[in-house]
């Protein structure tokens, strides 16, 4: 009754009763690219009295957990919402923290993602990072260019606005130049000049923690993409909500805007 109630009402995915298993998800479509919205970091760790990096530092241990599942799914690519360039607004405190993170991440599991093929990237403003964040990344990025497994793409100081506009702004720059012609500029050209470039737009996008919103959060990639909200906060996520979210997106059927 829950189920139907919150179905009707349009809130979070309701999971499915049944355990989903890695067999099961295996037998049907992967999706190649899935983006996630981690949130609920914050109310984890009000719920534990604890302070609110507890619950990033518990998030950060899931980023390594649900990126071991992703690759061995055959996920091509999961893009992953670190730090918004709307997060500056956050106490100092709690910035400090948020970029020490991927610092603390890599120097952790570095040696993991490049045994386990893992490639990294990241997208955002990298101008506006402090130097020891820039460096841990630089290095990983380095580190696992050559990798061909999972494509683990960090969104660091990232906002969908911006990048929209920064890749106006190039083609108009590329328009007055002559080097490009503006009846060239279509979908794919203008998806070149994105901070995606050679990922294809997400299939999946997660939400963690309730909310229905996408934050400035790929506005232009996500068009087409089958989105999957769900209660659990991000530090709770587990291997069974990833299973759910692809269980459910293999449930779906997408016309892409044809019948
Ligand atoms: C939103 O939760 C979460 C963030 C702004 C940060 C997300 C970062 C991580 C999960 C760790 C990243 C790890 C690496 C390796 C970079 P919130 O703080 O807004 O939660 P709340 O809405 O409950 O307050």
């Amino acid at each position: 009754m829950l189920k139907l109630f919150r179905k009707l009402k349009g809130s979070p995915q309701p999971f499915n009763e049944k355990e989903i298993s890695k067999e099961d998800i295996l037998k049907g479509e992967i999706p190649n690219h899935i983006a996630i919205i981690m949130d609920g970091n914050g109310r984890w760790a009000k719920k534990r009295a604890l302070p609110r990096i507890a619950g990033h530092h518990e998030g950060m241990k899931v980023v390594r957990k649900i990126t071991k599942q992703a690759n061995e799914l055959g996920v091509k690519a999961l893009t992953l919402y670190a730090f918004s360039t709307e997060n500056w607004k956050r106490p100092k405190t709690e910035v400090d923290y948020l970029m020490k993170l991927p610092e603390e991440f890599l120097n952790t599991y570095l040696p993991e993602l490049v045994k386990e093929n893992v490639q990294v990237r990241i997208m955002g403003d990298k101008s506006k990072l402090p130097k020891h964040t820039f460096n841990a990344i630089e290095k990983a990025i380095k580190e696992t260019k050559n990798n061909k497994g999972l494509v683990l793409n960090f969104a660091l100081n990232y906002g969908s606005r911006t990048e929209i506009i920064t890749a106006v702004q190039e083609i108009a720059k590329n328009v007055e130049n002559g080097s490009l012609e503006s009846n060239s500029i279509d979908e794919t050209l203008f998806s070149s000049y994105l901070m995606t470039q050679s990922l294809r737009d997400p299939d999946l996008l997660i939400r963690t923690s309730g909310e229905i919103r996408l934050s400035n959060f790929m506005l232009w990639q996500l068009a087409y993409t089958e989105f999957w909200f769900t209660e659990v906060l991000w530090p709770d996520f587990n291997e069974q909500c990833l299973l759910q979210a692809i269980y459910t997106y293999q449930q779906r059927g997408r016309r892409f805007g044809g019948i």
